[in-house]
């Protein structure tokens, strides 16, 4: 069986998994990375948003061997990690917003928000609305006004 090496939320990991598994289940089910969540497996519902090489991704429709040894894998468990802090301003934001009802979609949201914050800066500029149009992450609970709120609030601490 062959070794798949990347770099998981800043550590040098090497799992023995077939090629064509998705990374989803590699981090869930052989790292024990579980704030990634599965909801469609079919990049449509984007619960499982992550980041490669700090931009956003959805992990349940890439097979592992597609991630590259060199490749930087950034669940929510590291994403605090990333700015040296035991939270990231956007989880931050999370929290003074009250923005989570049941919570399952959450991690991607958040995931999600810090990666369009990067994305808007690096071209420049600050959030808009048409931003927030683009980002695509389904809650079942209807928490999207209070994401909103959020991002805009965590990208005034990134
Ligand atoms: S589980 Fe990955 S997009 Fe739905
Ligand atoms: S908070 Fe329940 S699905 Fe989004």
């Amino acid at each position: 069986m062959p070794t798949q090496k990347f770099t998981l939320n800043g550590k040098p990991v090497a799992v023995d998994v077939e090629d064509d598994v998705r990374l989803l289940w590699v981090l869930r089910d052989k790292l024990g990375v579980t704030g990634p969540k599965y909801g469609c497996g079919l990049n449509v519902c984007k619960s499982c948003t992550s980041h490669i090489n700090g931009k956003a991704f959805n992990p349940c429709s890439v097979p592992v061997s597609d991630i590259k040894a060199t490749d930087e894998v950034t669940t929510i468990e590291g994403l605090a990690d990333t700015v040296g802090s035991t939270l990231h301003p956007m989880q931050e934001a999370w929290l003074e917003i009250d923005v989570a009802q049941c919570g399952y979609c959450q991690p991607g949201q958040i995931m999600a928000a810090v990666a369009k914050v990067k994305q808007v800066r690096a071209a420049g500029r600050e959030i808009t609305d048409a931003d927030l149009d683009e980002i695509r992450n389904i809650c079942r609970c209807g928490t999207y006004h209070r994401i909103r709120e959020a991002i805009v609030k965590g990208a005034e601490g990134m």
